[in-house]
Order: C-alpha cells, then structure tokens, then sequence
C-alpha cells in the first residue's frame, strides 16, 4: 500500500483531497495518509481530519488517517508528500493583500507585493522539508501546491537540488473542465496545450483532428458567462483584440496584466467594501470548520466549492495515480522546461503540458511565443527567480529588484515602503531576513 503525508493537512481542502483518492483507489491503493500540522493549526487538523477519517469509513477501503505535529514520522518512508501549507496561515494573507492596498497597490496572495511575500515565507520552509525528506524519504516525490506553487517547486528543484517534484494548480483543470462544454464537446475529444508560468500560461486547443479551435473557443467566452474562472478572480471580458491577435487563451490571472487599471480598482473597491479576498475566504473556512465539525458528515460538503483551489484534487490524485501507475496521462505542471519553452532558460521551471508517468513529467514541445508574450514571460520569470534568491539569501537589495521588475507593482518609494512594511508585518516568518 501507498503511504501519503500531507503537510498542511489543517486545511479546508483536505476533504477534496480525500474524495480524489477514493474515486482513484482502484489504481491507487492508499494504505496510510498523514496529514502534518503545526501547533498553530492544531484544531484544523484535529476536526478536517477527523472528518476525512470519516469519509474513508464511508467508502469500501480500510485506510487509516493519522494526524500528527511531527513531520518525521509523517515522512518516514513516505511514497508521496503532498505539500499545502500556509505559513502564517490567512492572517498573514490579510496583511499580504491589505498592505498594498492601503497603498494602492494590487494585494493578492500570488501576484504583485502580498505573492512575494508569500515566497518569502514559504521557500526556507519547503527547503526544510526536502532536506527531510532527503533523510527520511529519499525515494518519494514531492507534490506541490503551496503557492506561489511555480516559484516554490523552482526553488525545489533550484535551491533544494530535488527533482522529484511537480508542481500543481487547478487553474487549468477548470479551463479544461469548461471549454469543451462551450463547445459542446467532451473533455476527451480536445488536445490541450499549455505552456508559461504558475498564474500566468497561456494555451492552445484543437479538435481530435488536429483542427486549431482557440478561436472558437474564444468567441464562445464572449457569449455566455461561464468562462471556467476560479472563484477568486473578478471575470471582466479581456480585450478581444489580444486574443485574436495572439490565439491563446490567457489563464484568469492574466486579467491583472491584461487589464490591471480594472482588476486593480475592482480589488480596491472590495478592500474599502467587503474586505479583501483573505478576508472573505476566512469567512468561508470557519462556515467549513463547523460543517466538518457535524460527526454525521462523511462526504465533501457543497460549500468547499466557494473557494478558488476547488478541483485542485483532481491535478493532484491524478498525478499521483499516474506516477505510481506510469500511466503517462496528460497534465499541466510546473517542471523543469527542459527545452518545451524556448524563450525561457532549460533548467528554469515552467508550467506546461506534460505526460506523468514513472520517470514524473515528460514536457509537451510548445514553441516560441509572441513577441508579447515572451516580454512578459521573460520578465515575470527574472521576477519569480530574484524572489526566490531573496528568499533563500535574505537579502533586501535583491528583494527591492524583485519588487521593482514585478509589472503590478509601481516602483519607486511607495513600492518600498510596502515592501518595508510588508517586512515588519510578516517579521516572526522571515527568519532569513
Ligand atoms: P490554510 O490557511 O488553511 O493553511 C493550511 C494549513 O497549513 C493550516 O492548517 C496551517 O496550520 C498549516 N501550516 C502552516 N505552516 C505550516 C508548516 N510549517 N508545516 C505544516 N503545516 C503548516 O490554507 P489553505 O487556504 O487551505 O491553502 C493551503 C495552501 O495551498 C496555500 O498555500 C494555498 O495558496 C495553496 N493552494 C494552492 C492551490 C493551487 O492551485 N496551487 C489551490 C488551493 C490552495
Ligand atoms: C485559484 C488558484 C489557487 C489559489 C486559489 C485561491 O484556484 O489556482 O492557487 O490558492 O485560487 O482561492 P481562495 O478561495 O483561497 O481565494
Ligand atoms: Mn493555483
């Protein structure tokens, strides 16, 4: 049987999880799953985790859940670490999003100042649990969804020296979930490619025939009011003209640099209204904590889907099944390039269409870009990259770059004001620093 430890096991979204090795348990059979938490997360991961073990119960197989603080034992010969963790949990998302925007500035928890932040505190931290698992778990692959997920497996596979890495999202499992739908067709009856960055790819499509329908695809997302956007993301049409000109479909994230001036004033609106996103989702997980507190309840409650991860799961379970199983299906990952992006460097990660089989991600060939968007590429990867360095250095100078080649955030002395305050807010997670 398959050992799982997952690190960060207190989270709302374990209950996806679960569902997701249920559903797969024929190909993969799942003997023990460790969720790992922190004292901090204590209660999350007593309830959620009592509630998975409820879910296992409810199902015909005999798998055992165990909840632990102590990531050791939870690592000890593990096949498949899972890794989806918040340090600082969303109390340091809310400063990441409302610093910023007390400034003016986009606060989001992967993109602009709050999404470095998030990569400084979470790099020392997945660095940490490599060399671990270099002692306790040599032979296991690390899966990786704590974001920014992109940088965070660059910085495994970069800093970490651990190949045995993929990085997840479920942004494209959504676009791949809608798509056909808005053409009438089934998921299996389109070719999918996709090639860029964590929160910033574009892709392709054609028909079983090989027949290019982007376009098609595109007019229908003018048409009705389902473009398969994660919940977290405000959905204003793009301008059409880009995707004629390019045909690609940009990801959801795209609309901060498509059409920052909107996206920036509608986050501002809700900042001064509603709150900021953290605080709307930290709404949402208590409503989550007291349904998974319900010992009645023993399946995925309707509500998890308000939150932006939803489907996450399934990228997840499946790239799991698909190693274990050398079943070389295909997935959008964060890899080493290794050539399929050849405006960015090979031995830098992308996210990109890939086959999953034993040996982990083969990539999909995606070409060269348009000149555009080999610009912003080749930008947001030196960002991510001096991010990552400034993280694992502690240096302020480097970060200061970082922060000022980031296209959403304004450079200059309000930029490093945010990034000084940022600094002081978030002081108790930065140790390198
Ligand atoms: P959360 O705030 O519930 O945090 C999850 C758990 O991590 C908490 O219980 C917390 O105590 C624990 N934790 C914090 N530091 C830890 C450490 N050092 N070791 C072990 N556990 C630790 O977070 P969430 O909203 O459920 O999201 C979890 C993570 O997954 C975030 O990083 C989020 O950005 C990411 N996420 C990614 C995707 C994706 O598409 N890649 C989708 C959904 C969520
Ligand atoms: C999207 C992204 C995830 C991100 C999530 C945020 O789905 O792919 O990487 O974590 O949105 O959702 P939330 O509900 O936390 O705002
Ligand atoms: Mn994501």
């Amino acid at each position: 049987g398959v050992k799982i430890a997952t690190i960060g096991g207190g989270s709302s979204y374990t209950p996806e999880l679960m569902e997701g090795f249920i559903k797969r348990y024929d190909e993969l059979p799942v003997r023990e799953i460790w969720l790992v938490d922190i004292e901090a997360g204590r209660e999350k991961v007593e309830i959620v985790g009592a509630m998975a073990q409820r879910m296992w119960d409810a199902s015909p197989y005999d798998v055992k859940v165990h909840i632990t603080l102590d990531r050791e034992e939870a690592l000890r010969d593990a096949d498949f670490v899972t890794t989806q963790f918040r340090v600082g949990l969303l109390e340091a998302r809310i400063k990441d999003e409302r610093i910023p925007a007390y400034y003016g500035m986009l606060g989001q928890e992967t993109n602009g100042a709050g999404g470095m932040f998030k990569a400084f505190r979470t790099v020392p931290i997945i660095l940490d649990i490599v060399e671990d698992m270099k002692r306790l778990c040599p032979d296991a692959w690390l899966i990786n969804f704590a974001n920014p997920s992109g940088m965070v497996t660059e910085a495994v596979v970069r800093y970490g020296k651990w190949d045995k890495v993929i990085g997840l999202c479920n942004v494209p499992v959504m676009a791949q979930m809608i798509e056909p739908e808005l053409l009438g067709k089934q998921p299996d009856e389109l070719i999918y490619k996709f090639a860029g960055l964590n929160h910033f790819h574009w892709h392709k499509v054609t028909d079983a025939h090989g027949k290019n329908v982007t376009l098609d695809i595109i007019n229908k997302m003018y048409e009705g009011d389902e473009t398969g956007m994660p919940k977290n993301i405000h959905d204003i049409p793009f301008p059409r003209e880009i995707l004629e000109q390019m045909q690609m479909i940009p990801c959801g994230y795209h609309h901060y640099y498509y059409q920052e001036e909107e996206t920036l004033s509608h986050a501002l609106e809700e900042y001064k209204t509603v709150g900021t996103r953290a605080q709307q989702v930290k709404q949402t997980e208590t409503e989550l904590f007291e349904l998974y507190k319900d010992p009645n309840l023993d399946y995925k409650p309707e509500q998890l889907g308000k939150r932006g991860g939803a489907y996450y799961s399934d990228a997840a379970c499946e790239s799991i099944a698909s190693i274990y199983a050398n079943k070389n299906t295909q997935l959008v990952v964060s890899t080493k390039n290794d050539g399929a992006v050849p405006d960015l460097p090979a031995d830098c990660v992308v996210e990109v269409s890939a086959y999953i089989g034993g040996q982990g991600a083969r990539n999909v060939a995606f070409g060269e870009l348009p000149v555009a968007e080999r610009g912003w590429l080749q930008v947001m990867k030196a960002m991510e990259l001096l991010t990552i360095e400034a993280a694992v250095t502690g240096d302020y100078d480097t970060a200061l770059q970082a922060f000022t080649i980031n296209p959403l955030v304004r450079s200059g002395k309000t930029a490093q004001r945010i990034m000084d305050e940022l600094f002081i807010a978030h002081k108790d997670f930065l140790p390198n620093f």
